[in-house]
This record gives C-alpha cells, sequence and structure tokens, in this order.
C-alpha cells in the first residue's frame, strides 16, 4: 500500500504555516500579558475580553444594547470599567464636568471621524477634532444658533405643526393607530427641511418616508457607529464591504438627493442675492448661513460649500435627536396617567387664562409652564437621545476621576443613558419617569449631570432648535387630541447605535 509522503513543497509550506501560527500565538500571548499586567489600565475591573481586543466593543455595539450592558457592568463593577483595551467607561455623574467642562484639555478621539463627511473643505463642528479649528469655524456660525434667532423661524415649526395636527386629526376620524416614533420622526425631519432646506422634506404630507431619507439614516447610522468603535486601520475595509449591500448603496443614493436638495436651497439664494425683485426673504437657519457667507465669505473664508455643510450638519444631528426627544417624552407622559392628568390640566388652565395663543403656542409661552418643562426635562434625562458613549482622550498630564488616576492619552467617555439614571445625583427613584424631581426647590443642581445635550464648548449647537420644537408641538398636540398608548402595559423596546432608539410606539388618537 502505498504511504502518502508530502513533497518538498508541501513540507515548506507545511511549516511557514505552523512558524505562523506559532508567531500569532505569541504575540497574542504577549499581548494578553501586557494588557493584563503591565498595561497602565491593567487595574481596572471589566471583562476579560475588553481588556485585550476592541472586538468586544464592537460586538456589543453590533449588538445594539452597549447602554444596557455598561449599566450591567457599571453596577457590577463601579463608576470605572475597562471597555476596550485603552478605554474606560465611567458612569460617575460628578466626571462630567471634568471630562466634558470648558477648557478641560479633553479633546475628542477619532471615533468621531467615522461620521465624517468626506472631502469637505473644513471637518463639521461634530466630527472636528482639532479645538483651534474647531472653535475658530464655530465661532463662524454661532449666533445663528441662540434663542432669539431660532425664535425669528417660529413661523416655520409652525408650518410643520400645522400638517402635522392635520394628519392626526384625519388619523382620529379613521381611528387608525399610528406609531408615535415615525410621527416624531417624520415631524422633525420636515422641520429640518423647512430650517436648513428652505421648504419641507414632505414626509409628513406624503405620510411616509418617500424620499429614503429615513431609512437612508437607519442604515448609515448604525455602520458609522460600528465602525467608529474599531480600531481606524479597519474602518475603510469596513465601510468598503458596507458598500457591496444594496441596502447601503440606496442609503447613499438617498443621501446624494439630498445633498442635491442642499444644492438647490443654497442655489435659490444665490440667485436671489443676484436680483433685488421679487425676494420673498426667509428667516430659517439656511439664509442666516448664507447671508454670512455673502457678506464676509472671503474674510471668514466661508464658501458656499461651508453654508451646504452646514445643511448636513443639521440633518444628521438635527433630526432623528428631536424625534427621540420628543416621541420618548411624549410616550412617558402617556404611560403615566398621573402626569398626563397634570400636564392636561397646566395646558388646560394656561388656555382658559389667555396665556397660550391660538392656534400656535409660541416658545416664550409654553416655556413659562413649569409642569411641561418639567417633563421635557425628565424626557431628557430618562431616555437621552445618545446611547453610546462620548469618548474623549485624557490629557497628557493625566487626570483624577471617581477618586482614581488616570494616565495622558486614555480615552474615557460618559454614556449619558447610564450615567443619567445614577441614584446619587437624581434620587432613589432615578430608574423612574417622575417630572416632580425638577419642580424639587433644589432641582437645578442636577442639570449638571445631564449630557443629552453634551456639554462645554462641544455641547449641542442646535439644542435651541429642538427645545423650540417640543416646548410648541406638545401642548398643541394634548389641548387637540387625546393619545392613547396601545399597550402601556409592555416596556419599551430599544436600540443603541448612537441613537437611544424606541421600537415603535402604537398610539391612538382622539379629537378633543
Ligand atoms: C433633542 C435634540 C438633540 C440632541 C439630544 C442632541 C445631542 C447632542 C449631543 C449629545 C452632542 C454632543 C456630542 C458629543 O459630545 O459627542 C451634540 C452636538 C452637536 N449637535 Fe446636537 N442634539 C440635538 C439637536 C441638534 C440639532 C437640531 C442640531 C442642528 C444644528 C444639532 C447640531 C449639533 C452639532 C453641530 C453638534 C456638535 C457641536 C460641536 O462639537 O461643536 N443638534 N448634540
Amino acid at each position: 500500500m502505498d504511504t502518502f509522503k508530502p513533497t518538498g513543497l508541501e513540507l515548506t509550506v507545511q511549516s511557514l504555516l505552523q512558524g505562523l501560527g506559532l508567531l500569532i500565538g505569541a504575540y497574542w500571548t504577549g499581548w494578553i500579558v501586557y494588557t493584563r499586567v503591565f498595561h497602565p489600565l491593567a487595574a481596572f475591573p471589566g471583562p476579560f475580553c475588553a481588556s485585550v481586543s476592541r472586538a468586544w466593543i464592537v460586538r456589543s455595539v453590533i449588538n445594539g444594547n452597549p447602554h444596557e450592558v455598561q449599566k450591567r457592568l457599571h453596577a457590577r463593577y463601579g463608576h470605572i470599567v475597562r471597555v476596550a483595551p485603552n478605554e474606560l467607561s465611567i458612569s460617575d455623574p460628578e466626571a462630567v464636568k471634568t471630562i466634558y467642562g470648558v477648557n478641560t484639555g479633553f479633546i475628542k478621539t477619532d471615533f468621531y471621524l467615522a461620521f465624517r463627511a468626506p472631502y469637505t473643505r473644513y471637518p463639521d463642528h461634530f466630527t472636528s477634532t482639532d479645538e483651534k479649528v474647531h472653535a475658530q469655524r464655530r465661532r463662524i456660525v454661532n449666533g445663528v444658533y441662540t434663542m432669539q434667532s431660532i425664535l425669528q423661524s417660529e413661523p416655520y415649526i409652525d408650518q410643520c405643526t400645522d400638517v402635522l395636527l392635520q394628519r392626526l386629526g384625519e388619523y382620529a376620524d379613521d381611528e387608525t393607530s399610528i406609531d408615535l416614533l415615525e410621527w416624531a420622526r417624520m415631524y422633525a425631519y420636515d422641520v429640518i427641511g423647512e430650517l436648513y432646506f428652505s421648504k419641507m422634506f414632505g414626509l409628513m404630507k406624503a405620510k411616509g418616508d418617500h424620499l429614503g431619507i429615513m431609512k437612508s439614516t437607519d442604515t448609515l447610522i448604525p455602520a458609522m457607529a460600528i465602525s467608529a468603535v474599531m480600531p481606524s486601520y479597519l474602518r475603510s475595509f469596513f465601510m468598503l464591504v458596507g458598500v457591496l449591500f444594496s441596502e447601503t448603496r440606496n442609503a447613499l443614493s438617498a443621501l446624494n438627493d439630498l445633498a442635491t436638495a442642499a444644492h438647490s436651497a443654497v442655489q435659490g439664494h444665490v440667485q436671489n442675492s443676484s436680483s433685488d425683485e421679487g425676494i420673498i426673504r426667509r428667516v430659517d437657519i439656511i439664509s442666516k448661513v448664507f447671508k454670512i457667507h455673502q457678506d464676509q465669505g472671503e474674510k471668514l473664508d466661508f464658501q458656499i460649500d461651508d453654508v451646504k455643510l452646514e445643511a448636513f450638519g443639521g440633518y444628521f444631528a438635527g433630526s432623528d435627536t428631536t424625534a427621540i426627544h420628543l416621541s420618548t417624552t411624549l410616550y412617558y407622559i402617556l404611560k403615566n396617567p398621573g402626569v398626563h392628568a397634570a400636564l392636561n390640566n397646566e395646558i388646560t388652565q394656561a388656555t382658559q387664562r389667555g396665556n397660550l395663543s391660538f392656534p400656535h403656542v409660541s416658545y416664550h409661552e409654553a416655556s413659562k409652564l413649569p409642569y411641561l418643562s418639567a417633563c421635557i426635562k425628565e424626557g431628557a434625562r430618562f431616555h437621552p437621545s445618545v446611547a453610546l458613549t462620548m469618548p474623549r482622550q485624557v490629557p497628557s498630564n493625566g487626570c483624577q476621576i471617581s477618586g482614581k488616576w488616570i494616565p495622558g492619552g486614555v480615552r474615557v467617555g460618559i454614556n449619558p443613558a447610564v450615567m443619567q439614571l445614577d441614584e446619587a445625583a437624581f434620587g432613589d427613584d432615578a430608574g423612574e419617569y417622575n417630572p416632580d424631581r425638577w419642580l424639587k426647590p433644589d432641582a437645578d443642581k442636577m442639570k449638571r449631570y445631564i449630557l443629552q445635550f453634551g456639554a462645554g464648548s462641544r455641547g449641542c449647537m442646535g439644542k435651541n432648535i429642538s427645545l423650540c420644537e417640543l416646548y410648541k408641538v406638545i401642548p398643541e398636540l394634548l389641548r387637540s387630541y387625546r393619545l392613547e398608548l396601545i399597550s402601556p402595559e409592555k416596556n419599551l423596546e430599544t436600540t443603541g447605535f448612537w441613537f437611544y432608539k424606541p421600537a415603535s410606539m402604537g398610539i391612538r388618537i382622539f379629537r378633543k
């Protein structure tokens, strides 16, 4: 019988593979010993796999539940957990000021680069990692985002609310239930359309995502979030593989349509600015940003492409974030009959006293309602719009967090969806939606622990847009309609791919 004898070439390949295996084994043994024993973070607790490889954190984001995992880990290990070889998750509310305060020297990490649009002249505000460049570019447009400036756009928000109320009226008459999240999204997207693209996207009118833009963010944001937590050298490969899928290609094509819409909105301003007659001057955000370009473009190096980038920034940062804040706040109001009754009562009384105008409630009027204000603040605390750690790099001279010394260069960050449930900061009932906590005499102290809109110099630029929408639309909705959750006994299911997205929330609508 013939016995199998490997040829010389086969023997060489075999020994090469064995050598490679040994090399990889030796590398990993050395790496594990280093990360577990000699690494500056070796003493910090956390899952074994997280301490030796970023694959652990990538997996938790792929699973869409990093907030749940981190809640469990912090309950077990305390305020500091090692979630990657060089990264710590922090849940201590006192660390907000240290990490996100003004001039603390903590800078955004390369996590944010995964969210950056390619080929821009300057990085957009959100993904900019150079603090000097960021401050310079943000200063150019800061004035556009003050509450005083946003309130000049109230009529555009009112137009969107009119469409929303009309549609809800139709559903009430047809006795058709709807998904609150879906309608909050269409509303928030249409408002961004009004403010940045000079007209609604028409989603509410079409009763659906006829442009595919909501679907596009649903595809792209999770991919970006997964890419953001993986080592930067793997990102291009990951994104390249993503493009092989038709869903990703469709998402990119919807974004392309959006780019065309931004182009024509800006082009409209260019044409208007060159002719003096028949111009309807809008006071929306894109017009104001365009005016900066027109008046000081050369001096500030603020070109047409920068105006368009501003529209894209508003679209990505301001649509789903606002929709989540609005829908979850409404959801928890409806889920808690006592809260719902108290808020309805406040709105009815204010309306009867003539303190809430018809047909549109102004932001100034609504912001004077203490219970409404408490409901909105509690919504931001209990269900923030972001459920992923917002990572920063510790300055080179290190820092002290939660009584522990953390060396420079390490990544640290807080996940708002985890930290904002801290009982020491918010009380024993932090795990419940309770607006009353914001009506107590020293409630303002809790504000410093809220990361819903970020904090410090990298805090949210569009906060006033969202607050203006929420303060106005909630009383307008509740005084026209009685809303009812279809399954109030069920807990809200969520995913956390950067956005803390609730699953669908079925509601029934009745005219009042
Ligand atoms: C409820 C609605 C919103 C929420 C919860 C929200 C949340 C946040 C958070 C948490 C950050 C900080 C991110 C970080 O540090 O990693 C941020 C930054 C930012 N947000 Fe918002 N946002 C909202 C609405 C908007 C809107 C309407 C806009 C429109 C312009 C916007 C534009 C931005 C920008 C440009 C930044 C980056 C700021 C900078 O680094 O200079 N956001 N937002």
